[in-house]
């Protein structure tokens, strides 16, 4: 123990990141991306998903992915699961844990998932039963939760209901999604706060979008109530592509750069993930919107500029 606050951070390029990128990326490079991953000290790192292949293309390789990569003990590989084939695929993977997926929004839920909310409730309450009690762990993750880019403002009490009807399925966790970048500090405050006081038998995990630059901020407003673990994606990639003006997420090296500098303790190598961000542009095929990629960690020095004589 070092004294210093741990926070745990999730790795989510290889998912959020991936699925919205219009070039498919090798499997082998998804593989290797993921190894490089695997040694830089993340809590947890989400690999793919195991959706419909019509629906996500990018990702249509999930399960040669799962079962290539290599796995690193202490590191938890989560995979997004949308409905019950999903989580018959990510179990034969034999993945740590399934990160069930549906939204707070009626309109985003049947556009990005082809379900209305309680038909997708309905079929993740028996993934639920058929998983619980085996080794693999379930997260649910809650899009929409801050704002839907189609409905607008979501009342907290349609976020709190549906956390209390998982909650009684006896799930691990909830991630609570901001899927557009609609949210903002005190709003965070608000949710998170409530949401750690009602359900604090729950691992909370936070989903930040920086679609409209508050990412950091609601990371730190999060902080302040109490949040200690965090989806982040490598170079700020990311989104939704069933949500319209969805980007990236909050950014991996831009977020544990800031935390660290703060005293916390991400667990993170800040070189590692910056070097392996530095290849996403030769993957993906353009630029990220990685801040910490373009200019550096705070003290990286420049000479002075030389003056005219
Ligand atoms: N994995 C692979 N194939 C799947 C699948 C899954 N998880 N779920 C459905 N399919 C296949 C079915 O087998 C069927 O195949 P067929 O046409 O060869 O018979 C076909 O897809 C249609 O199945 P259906 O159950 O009618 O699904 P759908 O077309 O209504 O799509 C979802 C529903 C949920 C599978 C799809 O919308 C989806 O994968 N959404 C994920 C979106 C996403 O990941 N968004 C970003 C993250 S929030
Ligand atoms: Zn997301």
């Amino acid at each position: 123990m070092n004294g210093r606050k741990k926070l745990y951070i999730q790795e989510v390029a290889a998912r959020d990141g991936f699925q919205n990128e219009k070039q498919f990326i090798d499997t082998h490079d998804k593989i290797e991306f993921i190894n490089r991953l695997s040694g830089s000290g993340y809590a947890k790192i989400e690999a793919t998903s195991f959706t419909s292949p019509k629906a996500i293309p990018a990702l249509k390789d999930a399960d040669m992915v799962m079962h290539e990569i290599r796995r690193q003990p202490g590191v938890i590989y989560t995979v997004l699961v949308p409905n019950a084939r999903g989580a018959e695929r990510a179990l034969a993977c034999n993945v740590d844990e399934v990160n069930l997926v549906m939204s707070v929004s009626e309109t985003h839920n049947r556009a990005n998932l082809r379900m209305t909310r309680e038909q997708s409730y309905a079929q993740l309450a028996d993934v639920v039963g058929a998983v619980r009690g085996t080794d693999t762990a379930i997260n649910v993750s809650l899009s929409t939760v801050f704002g839907c880019p189609m409905e607008g403002d979501i009342a907290a009490t349609e976020v709190f209901g549906l956390m209390d009807r998982f909650a009684q399925l006896d799930v691990d966790g909830i991630t609570l999604c901001d899927t557009t970048g609609m949210a903002y500090p005190s709003q965070v405050e608000e949710i998170a706060r409530q949401a750690k006081t009602r359900f604090p038998q729950l691992e909370l995990t936070m989903h930040f979008h920086n679609t409209r630059g508050m990412a950091l901020a609601n990371t730190l407003s999060a902080i302040s109530v109490g949040c200690d673990r965090f989806d982040a994606s490598l170079g700020g990639l990311g989104g939704c592509p069933y949500a319209p003006g969805a980007s990236g997420n909050v950014c991996t090296e831009d977020l544990v750069h800031m935390l660290e500098l703060m005293g916390y303790d991400t667990g993170i190598d800040l070189d590692a993930i910056l070097d392996i961000s530095g290849t996403l542009p030769g993957l993906i095929g353009h630029d990220v919107p990685s801040q910490i990629l373009k200019a550096g960690p705070r003290l990286t020095l420049h000479p002075a500029p030389v003056q005219p004589a």
